[in-house]
């Protein structure tokens, strides 16, 4: 069983957390692979497809992978994703029954929040870290710096939106640990298995935060 690990230790590990999703079970293993040979160890693997939860399975067996599960929505699906040896949960939103069970279950979760309101919720959950999304229709790095002011000790993992072009406009933010996107995983690279691509978007995403 593999060390417990807290959500601020995910978040400076995975300075660029690329936000994966996956059709077949079978790419699971040499995607991961390619990531963290790239530099990318902390991977998130969506609950959007039918193949996630064997995805997250098969990504654990990868040495040097720390696999968590995204687009988690309620507790049964946390259960599920914890069960397959996810280490870490994001989810879009925030509710009450998902930080609930984040709790139970003794697993780290960043939370999605957009506004001043989901981060006071959450603060009252009990939680300091966040997923801010989605960050570029939501007032991307200016938003970020704004909640600077009145929630000085919180920290944040901006998604949506986020790329190679525009991440160092959020790592200038001095609440700002890690960002998340999908860029590093093009759909065309994975279709064709092409996992030196993706090794090597997974090297300059990785060299972003040096
Ligand atoms: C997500 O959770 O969907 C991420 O924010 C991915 O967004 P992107 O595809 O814009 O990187």
């Amino acid at each position: 069983m593999s060390q417990a690990l807290t959500v601020d230790q995910i978040m400076q590990t995975g300075a660029v957390i690329p936000v994966l999703v996956i059709d077949r079970a079978a790419d699971a293993a040499p995607m991961a692979s390619a990531l963290v040979k790239g530099g990318v160890k902390v991977l998130e693997v969506t609950l959007r497809t039918e193949a996630a939860i064997d995805a997250i399975r098969e990504m654990t067996t990868v040495e040097g992978a720390i696999v968590g599960a995204g687009t988690v929505l309620n507790a049964r699906q946390l259960d599920r994703a914890v069960e397959a040896g996810a280490r870490f949960i994001v989810s879009p939103g925030l509710t009450e029954g998902l930080a609930k069970a984040a709790e139970h279950a003794g697993v780290p979760l960043l939370a999605g929040v957009a506004t001043a309101a989901d981060i006071m919720r959450g603060l009252d959950l009990g939680l300091m870290r966040f997923k801010f999304f989605p960050a570029e229709t939501s007032g991307g790095a200016p938003a970020l710096k704004a909640f600077a002011g009145p929630f000085g000790a919180v920290k944040f993992c901006p998604t949506g939106g986020i790329s190679l072009a525009n991440a160092m406009s959020y790592f200038a933010l001095s609440n700002v640990v890690c960002v998340g996107g999908s860029w590093m995983t093009p759909k065309d690279a994975v279709e064709a298995g092409d996992w030196g691509r993706i090794e090597t978007l997974a090297r300059e995403a990785a060299a972003l935060r040096g």
